[in-house]
């Protein structure tokens, strides 16, 4: 185990993920867990993130110094390499020489943290602060124009710190420099396999579980739910039964994928809710986004609590249903505060013959992981590719992807544009180079053209390809032209009702990523 102590700047995540694909297993602790903790979980390494940018600010962040006599190794990078060099008696400058973004280092002696790495390379830098002399026992290994500590090591004690932040992908050889550390210095053995991942939660949930528990999962359709309740299925077997609400918003084959090609790889138990006339009577008349999300809300509850409700009046004699899982990724961990316990959901129940409020308790199989990894369990478990790389999709479906009112014949528009556009995109190679590709149907749009010898006039459809690492922030796409141009040329000739194509290329923000 290493702990990613986070300072509070975005850092700590992406570290984690790295010391991950370092393939050693990394959780990420807040600054102000007290040092006892932190050695109480047992860490064979402690990494100090990045943070503001100067420990002379007002408010920085501080350490506690008690931190560097456990005995366990050390590896500070940026902020974290200031406050190490301050807590261990070097010496911490405000020079005024400030480094931001790409910056030349100079490897003067390349110790056991840089070996093998050229002496001149370009990192990443975001500081104010430089550390001016070394503390005492420690080899300076780089400097820059600027900093004359750059890099540092105590191989002994097993320390080692950088300025700069290995773990962005601007910074030449950052792996490597968090491999040297992890491996050379720490000794961290290489054992978090993606094999690892998925037996390791098999046997954590056949544990919350037990013998005889039974549980129920909603699958979306998307990577997180699915690798859920796969793991969970071999875990419990078929004490776990899945419920697909189908609302008739999903794209085209998708319900399929589930239906057929998820149970084939998994033999998960499923019950498929169709409940697409639903759905369309309450969204009928509707334009507003907003309103259109609440209905889809309230009535996805609906229907999965009745499929809940028929799950556990079929239940064996004496079998509780007593179990939720859910597909929360470990980013959401992180940002909700942490905390490893288990927590309880309430389900309110008005259908007759059980009480009116049940309890779950959640199921996550995935809270210590992040998407990347997921995906490859996924693929562990042998999953279907197009259900283990799904881009992205809103809860809401098609049903905010239709600008106007949601009626199954625009669905179906939509539903054939949509299918071209991802099988172009396949086709091209690019589906992992994108983050999502929204197809919207101005449903309310009309616009005049020709085809063959006549006069159309049909709606516009617009592309909405984006790059993005979050969802937070996204640029458009630059989708080469001669995959746009066979996307256009499909979809106006076997989509009848289509004669306009469109790009939309606003970077959010101002835009978002959906129309509506
Ligand atoms: P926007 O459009 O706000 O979308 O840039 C950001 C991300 O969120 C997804 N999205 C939703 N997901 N229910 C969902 O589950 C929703 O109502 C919803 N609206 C947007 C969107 O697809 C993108 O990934």
């Amino acid at each position: 185990l290493v702990l990613v102590v986070d300072f509070g700047a975005q850092y700590a995540q992406l570290i984690a993920r790295r010391v991950r694909e370092a393939r050693v297993y990394s959780e990420i602790v807040p600054h102000t867990m007290p040092v006892a903790e932190m050695v109480a979980k047992g860490p064979k390494a402690i990494i100090l993130s990045g943070g503001p940018s100067s420990v002379y600010a007002e408010d920085a962040p501080s350490l506690d110094p008690a931190i560097f006599e456990t005995g366990t190794a050390v590896f500070g990078m940026c902020y974290g390499f200031q406050l190490m060099a301050q807590g261990l008696g070097g010496q911490v400058d405000a020079t005024g020489a400030r480094e931001y973004g790409r910056t030349r280092v100079h490897v003067g002696h390349a110790g056991t943290l840089l070996g093998g790495i050229p002496t001149e390379h370009n990192v990443w830098m975001s500081h104010g602060d430089s550390v001016t002399a070394a503390p005492e026992g420690f080899e300076v290994l780089a400097s820059t124009a600027v900093t004359p500590v750059a890099a540092f090591e105590n191989v002994d004690r097993g320390f080692a710190g950088v300025q700069w932040h290995p773990e962005v992908l601007h910074t030449e050889h950052g792996q490597k420099v968090l491999e040297h550390f992890l491996w050379d210095i720490a000794g961290c053995g290489q054992t978090w396999t993606i094999g690892n991942i998925a037996d390791e939660q098999i046997e954590r949930i056949r544990e919350q579980i037990g013998p005889d528990g039974r549980a129920i999962c909603a699958l979306s359709g998307g990577v997180d739910s699915a690798v859920a309740a796969a793991i969970v299925q071999k875990a419990v077997g078929d004490r776990l039964t899945c419920v697909y609400v189908d609302h008739g918003l999903m794209r085209k084959g998708e319900t399929e994928q589930i239906e057929r090609d998820f149970v084939a790889a998994t033999g998960t138990k499923l019950v498929v809710v169709d409940a697409e006339k639903q759905f369309l009577e309450a969204l009928a008349g509707v334009t507003d986004p907003e309103t259109k999300r609440k209905i889809i809300g309230r009535e996805f509850i609906r229907t999965f609590e009745a499929a809940e409700v028929e799950i556990i009046k079929s239940a064996p004699e004496g079998a509780t249903v007593s179990f939720l899982v859910q597909g929360t990724l470990y980013p959401d961990v992180v940002e909700s505060g942490g905390g490893a316990g288990t927590s309880n959901i309430k389900s309110h129940h008005n259908v007759g013959g059980l009480p009116e409020d049940l309890e779950f308790e959640l199921v996550e199989p995935l809270r210590t992981l992040f998407k990347d990894e997921v995906r490859l369990v996924g693929e562990q478990l042998g999953l279907p590719p197009e259900i283990v790389w799904r881009h992205p999709f809103p809860g809401p479906g098609l049903g905010i992807r239709i600008i106007g009112e949601v009626t199954r014949e625009r669905l179906d528009i939509l539903r054939e544009a949509d299918a071209i556009a991802r099988a172009e995109l396949t086709a091209a190679g690019l589906d992992r180079d994108i983050w999502q590709f929204p197809v919207v149907l101005l449903a309310d749009v009309r616009s005049v053209g020709v085809q063959g010898d006549g006069r159309t006039y049909g709606h516009p459809v617009v592309l909405r390809p984006v790059t993005s690492e979050d969802a937070m922030t996204a640029d458009w796409a630059r989708i080469p032209y001669d995959v746009l141009e066979r996307i256009s040329t499909r979809i106006t000739n076997e989509v009848r009702e289509i004669n306009r194509v469109t790009v939309d290329i606003t970077s959010k923000p101002p835009g978002t990523i959906e129309w509506e």
